[in-house]
């Protein structure tokens, strides 16, 4: 089963695509956390992305296109895969159809998240995860059982991320809405857009996701 999870910064991709992971067994691709994983590596790529992530705006198509076709080409994405982040604008979903056609494979459905601008602010700018395993909290809506320790695996350091500043979080809400809105269209008219109400509980969209893609008979075979 491959599927896209689409939505504005703090809609719930990264939330959602790890629950659905767990789930299914397929892979998360989260385009955002291997930019970040290339600035920390201090790699070619990660010294071209680093201002351009920090400012809210997109890196080049060229760049992702090129890092999303050699990801899918890897073992682990044989069974399929969750796209977190990507496509981002219209010239990557062409690519995205592209690559998906040369493997023999094709999309299953394509999720967006619907969340309203001031809460993805809020989400946001509260946001915190796990520095050992990634496990995400927030300081409003989701805490650590034990203040300091991560539920997950017991970590007691914790990261927040570059870009995730009020005046970065409104640059990114743009380009969204510049360059990532006008994709919606192009997989409506595939028939292959689902709209999810994201500003329910983090279980309450799980569910709804889990039960649009029981409707979807490829997607059961999974
Ligand atoms: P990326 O890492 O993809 O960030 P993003 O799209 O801005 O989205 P976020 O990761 O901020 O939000 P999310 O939707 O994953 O929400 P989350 O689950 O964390 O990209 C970062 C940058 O990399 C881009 O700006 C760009 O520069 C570059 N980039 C990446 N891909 C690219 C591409 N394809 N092309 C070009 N450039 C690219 O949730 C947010 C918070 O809300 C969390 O604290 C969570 O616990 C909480 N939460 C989640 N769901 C709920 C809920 N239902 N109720 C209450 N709280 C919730
Ligand atoms: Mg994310």
């Amino acid at each position: 089963m491959n599927l896209i999870l689409l939505g504005p910064p703090g809609a719930g991709k990264g939330t959602q695509a790890k629950r659905l992971q767990d789930r299914f067994g397929i892979v998360q691709i989260s385009t955002g956390d291997m930019l970040r994983a290339e600035v920390a590596a201090g790699s070619e790529v990660g010294l071209q992305a680093k201002a351009v992530m920090e400012s809210g705006a997109l890196v080049s198509d060229d760049i992702l296109i090129r890092m999303l076709g050699n990801r899918i080409a890897r073992p682990d994405c044989a069974r399929g895969f969750i796209l977190d982040g990507f496509p981002r604008t219209v010239p990557q979903a062409t690519a995205l159809d592209r690559l998906l056609t040369e493997r023999g494979t094709k999309l299953d459905a394509v999720i967006e998240l619907v969340v309203d601008a001031p809460v993805l602010v809020e989400r946001i700018a509260g946001r915190f995860t796990c520095a050992q395993c990634g496990a995400g909290y927030h300081d409003a809506f989701r805490r650590p059982a034990v203040e300091g320790v991560c539920d997950k695996c017991g970590g007691r350091e914790f990261v927040r991320r570059a870009d995730d500043s009020r005046e970065t979080v409104q640059a990114r809400l743009d380009a969204y809405q510049r360059q990532t809105a006008p994709i919606l269209p192009f997989y409506a008219a595939k028939g292959l857009l689902h709209r999810v109400d994201g500003m329910a509980e983090i279980d309450a969209v799980t569910a709804e996701i889990l039960a649009l893609l029981a409707r979807l008979p490829a997607a059961t075979a999974a």
